[in-house]
Parts: structure tokens; sequence; C-alpha cells
């Protein structure tokens, strides 16, 4: 479902589907179709001179959603069989409102922007996607979050019968899928709970029918088809440090200067990259996006707290 105001107009329309993806079409449409938000600044935050959007079937065939499999074709093939209608999301935790709602409650009268983010996976390649969604500080004020808040933790749908990936005893991972911010991560304008991407409803591949993008941090941060928002006082565990904590942490700031144990994050792989054309490029603190967050981790040392 793709929830949006009639009144915006998105990048993705004024300008016709063969140059959209040309690079000064897209960043002219951004500017012009975003400029009528409130915040044109964040809307273009980030972007670089040379970043292209990545063609929708990347986008929408290359993915990690380990729910359905390890491979990266493995969500785009069997990620229909998770059904998102109904989809309810239980709040608890640290704040006034709490139980569980359906999803087209929690949205209802709150306004989907579109929002061109770079992604920088851990795994070192990295995309440029034109997501649509609610900045999530919006969808958590209206839990009344209290200030014993200090974190908010996420959980995925865990749901075997529908998720390939849950079955069995191939994965180590200890389901449901965790993630989690501290509170003004969460509250930062740049945080979005993501509805669609290139104008159209979020596949399930994606994370239908919402999911987290969070873009100055790797992508494992952003986790998909969310059923649990928890306000707690202590840092969540999420997956991927109880699964290795000396290779992922909580923060997963994308950092040029802090190499993953395995290999560098100086660099990434700009998709679509082949043995030919690689197109690889440095990869910048905060996936670009240092002047809008660095802020926040003042007096932090990054090398401890990756
Ligand atoms: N969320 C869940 N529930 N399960 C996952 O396996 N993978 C993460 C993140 N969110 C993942 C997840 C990782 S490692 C990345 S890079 C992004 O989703 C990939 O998002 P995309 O497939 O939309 O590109």
């Amino acid at each position: 479902m793709l929830i949006r105001k009639p009144d915006r107009i998105l990048g993705s329309e004024i300008t016709p589907e063969t140059v959209y993806y040309n690079r000064r079409q897209f960043m002219a449409a951004s500017s012009a179709g975003l400029a009528s938000l409130a915040l044109p600044t964040i809307a273009k935050a980030g972007l670089q001179e040379d970043d292209e959007i990545t063609p929708e079937d990347i986008v929408t065939q290359y993915n990690n959603f380990y729910e359905f499999g390890t491979d990266k074709s493995d969500p785009a093939a069997f990620a229909h069989e998770m059904s998102t209608d109904p989809w309810s999301v239980t709040v608890s935790g640290e704040a006034n409102k709490t139980g569980t709602f359906a999803f087209e409650d929690i949205i209802k009268g709150l306004d989907v922007e579109e929002r061109v983010y770079r992604f920088r996976c851990v795994e070192a390649w990295s995309m440029v996607v034109p997501w649509m969604g609610i900045p999530l500080k919006d969808v958590l004020a209206q839990f009344e979050p209290t200030g014993n808040a200090k974190f908010v933790e996420f959980e995925t749908l865990y749901r075997p019968s529908e998720m390939r990936g849950q079955q069995g005893f191939f994965s180590s991972i200890d389901w449901p899928y965790i993630e989690g911010l501290r509170m003004d991560e969460a509250n930062h304008p740049l945080t979005l709970m993501v509805t669609g991407l290139y104008g159209k409803e979020l596949p399930n591949q994606n994370g239908a029918p919402w999911r987290l993008m969070v873009p100055w941090k790797y992508g494992f941060k952003s986790i998909k088809s969310i059923v649990s928002i928890r306000f707690t006082e202590r840092e969540p565990l999420n997956t991927w440090k109880q699964l290795q904590a000396s290779e992922y942490g909580f923060y997963a700031n994308v950092n040029p200067a802090v190499s993953h144990p395995r290999w560098s994050q100086a660099s990434e792989r700009r998709l679509p990259s082949s043995l030919f054309n690689v197109n690889r490029r440095p990869t910048l603190p905060f996936n670009g996006y240092a002047d809008e967050v660095a802020h926040l981790y003042a007096g932090m040392d990054l090398r401890k707290y990756y």
C-alpha cells in the first residue's frame, strides 16, 4: 500500500522514467520536487556531485534479508511468501501510549516524503536510492516516550512458515532480527521510516510494509518489516553485534578510518559494479552526512564505538 498526500510531487513523477536516471535530471528533479517541502537542506543532504540514482532492478533484486536466505537473489525470489496485510505493530516500554496498533493507524495522518539517500552496506557495496517514508521522529512522538527512554529497539517479523530463512538449523541468527538506535539518533530529521521506493509501494524484499533507513550508518541498522517498537533505558543488543561483537557494533556509523577486521572500509563498490567496471569510490565519513550528524558523536572514540 502506497500512502502519500495527493499534493506531493515526487522527483520520479516530474521527469519521464527514461530520463529519470540521468544525473543532471535527477539532481534537478530532486531539488525542484523537494523544494516544496519544509526541509530542502535535509532533502539534498549527503548527496555528492557525481551520485546517480541506482537502477531500480538492482535495488529490488540485490538484497540482504536473511529471513529469506543468504543469497542476494533469495529475498526477491521468496519474500512474496510473506503476508503483509494485516500488519500490526506492538509498542512497549518507556512510553505513555503502548499496545498493539494496526500499521495503517500508526501512519495515518503522517506525511510521506521522498528522500534520495546514499546507502552503504558493511559489505562495502553502495547504492543511491529514492526512498519514500516518514521521519521516524514523527512516528515515535505519537507514543509519547518518557524521559526514561534512552534507546529504541525494533524487531522484524518472526514467522518461519512464510520466512524460509527462519526455518531449520542453517542459520546462526537468533530470530527475530533486532536493531536499535539511541533516541537522539532516532529523532534526527534524516532518520526515516520507509514505506516506499521509486515512487511506489515498498516491495516485500526491501522490507514491506515499513523498514528503517539511517543513511549515515551501515545498512544492517536499517531493519526491515518491523513489528515491534520498544523504548528502553538500556542499549539494545542488535542481531549483528550479538552474532559477532568483534566485527559489528551497536553504532555502525559508516567510517572509512575503521576497518572491518576482515576487510577495509576505506572504499566501496557503487552498484552496478562488474569485473570490468568495478566502480570503486572512496567511502566518506558518516557516508557523506557528517555535516548533519557528526555532532551526535562528539567526544566519543569512534574506534571503540564502531
Ligand atoms: N533487516 C532484516 N530483518 N533482516 C536482514 O537480513 N539485512 C540488513 C538490512 N535490514 C537485514 C535487514 C542489511 S545487512 C542490509 S545491507 C539492508 O537491510 C539491505 O537492504 P536492501 O535489501 O533494501 O538493500
